[in-house]
Parts: C-alpha cells; sequence; structure tokens
C-alpha cells in the first residue's frame, strides 16, 4: 500500500514548510501546497519540497478560461508537481483542456503527467448558498453532476468532502481516485471542518488520498501525530 498521508503545508513561509516536511516526510505520502504558502514563497517552495524526493499537491484550484487553465496546468507540470486542482465549475470545455494540457506538457518536458483532480462544491457551500449563485439544486446533486461532468472531460481523480466519497464511489468508474480533506479522530478537535470521518474510516468508504492539515502541523509533535494516524492505516 502507498502511504496515503498527504499534508497540508498551511503555514505562512517557506521555512516553517521545509522545516514541517523534513520533520514528517518519512511517515507521510506528500505535500499539499496551497494558495496561503504558494502566494508568499511562489514556485520556489513547491521546487524546494520537490527537492526533497517528496511528492507535492498543489492545490490552487485554477478556475479560468480553458485557455488561461491549460497554461496554468502547464507550467505546474513544468514545476514536476505529482497532483494539482481545478475547479469543476469551470466546465467540460475547461477540464478537457487541463487534461490535455498536464498530457502533453508532461510527454514533452519528460516528467510524469500530474493527476489533475476536479474539485466540486465547496464544502463551505450549502444548499442556500447554492441558490444564492443561481445553483437550484441540492448539494449532493450538484456534486454528483460536476463529478460526472469532470469524468466525462477525462479528468482522472475529484477531491471530496468524506461524506461524499461512499455515493462518489457507487457513480463513478473504480480507477477514479478520490481525494479528501476533513479527517479527524475523535480525539482531535473539529476545528471549522463540519463533515468529519477518521482516517481509516474514509479509506474504507473508498478514498485514495487523506489530506490533513491541523491535526498533524499543529499538534505538539507533529511527526509522532502522523506516525499516530498511519498505524491507525495498517
Ligand atoms: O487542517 P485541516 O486538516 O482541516 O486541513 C485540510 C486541508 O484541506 C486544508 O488545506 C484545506 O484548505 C483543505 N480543504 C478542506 N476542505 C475542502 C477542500 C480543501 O479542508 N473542501
Amino acid at each position: 500500500m502507498q502511504n496515503p498521508i498527504i499534508v497540508a503545508l498551511d503555514v505562512p513561509t517557506a521555512d516553517a514548510a521545509l522545516q514541517l516536511a523534513r520533520q514528517v516526510a518519512p511517515v507521510v505520502g506528500a505535500f499539499k501546497i496551497g494558495n496561503e504558502l504558494f502566494t508568499a514563497s511562489g514556485p520556489d517552495i513547491v521546487r524546494r519540497i520537490r527537492d526533497t524526493g517528496a511528492a507535492v499537491f498543489l492545490d490552487l484550484k485554477f478556475h479560468d478560461i480553458p485557455n488561461t487553465v491549460a497554461k496554468a496546468v502547464a507550467s505546474a507540470t513544468r514545476l514536476d508537481v505529482q497532483m494539482l486542482t481545478i475547479h469543476t465549475g469551470g466546465g467540460l470545455e475547461m477540464m478537457r483542456a487541463a487534461e490535455k494540457s498536464a498530457q502533453q506538457t508532461a510527454l514533452q518536458s519528460g516528467r510524469n503527467t500530474p493527476l489533475v483532480l476536479g474539485v466540486t462544491v465547496l464544502t463551505s457551500m450549502d444548499g442556500s448558498a447554492l441558490s444564492e449563485i443561481g445553483v437550484g439544486t441540492d448539494v449532493g446533486r450538484q456534486v454528483e453532476r460536476l463529478a460526472v461532468l469532470a469524468i466525462n472531460a477525462g479528468l482522472r481523480g475529484l477531491v471530496c468532502s468524506p461524506l461524499e466519497i461512499a455515493g462518489l464511489r457507487q457513480t463513478l468508474p473504480a480507477q477514479v481516485q478520490l481525494v479528501t480533506p476533513g479527517i479527524r479522530t475523535g480525539a482531535d478537535k473539529a476545528d471549522d471542518q463540519k463533515r468529519t470521518l477518521s482516517a481509516p474510516e474514509a479509506i474504507k468508504a473508498g478514498a485514495n488520498w487523506l489530506v490533513i492539515g491541523r491535526p498533524i502541523y499543529a499538534a505538539e509533535n507533529p511527526r509522532a501525530a502522523a506516525e499516530a494516524i498511519l498505524k491507525t492505516l495498517m
């Protein structure tokens, strides 16, 4: 089994990110670089984490016209990231352009093709937030609709909330990779995560990858915290 733990490097500086990455690298599968760290530190932090030998999930959630997203995906692919995110709400054509760009750029630059992950409905949005933006359907149906569209566009993976995993597993082809945040053990605070599962529960439901932030980086001993979570999966 590959190690499914992806640690969210939700820290403000490159130094803090590198220190955390070095500490926990032996017991986790990859690192997620999101908007906070990337906006502060730029592509250099991606290179520095990659230089340690670790896999990188670049979570910048691209959402723009197809040509622009394709170029952003090409840049991310040249940075040699292993996973990246786009918003499925950008539509079929945008998603197709993103996947094609990942594959072509990888071929041209001698990299492996990154897994382009579709983000469906942000978990911060509920039914009334959806209707405010003119989407007159419930959250579950909208997630499923966008997930199916993403797979039709050629994406090979999705980000979903823990409570969406089981339903998507029934709807989508088995090879689709599902990445889920919102992982907490019984002992953790839920923080601002409203819908959570424990790591083994999420894997049992059908997740391939678990994005874990505060339960690891805010722990007194991040390495011990990551190790304890890994043990629950063995
Ligand atoms: O600290 P915590 O474990 O809640 O971190 C979860 C990570 O996953 C954060 O980087 C957060 O931005 C991200 N995420 C999330 N919920 C989503 C999508 C991404 O928590 N629906």
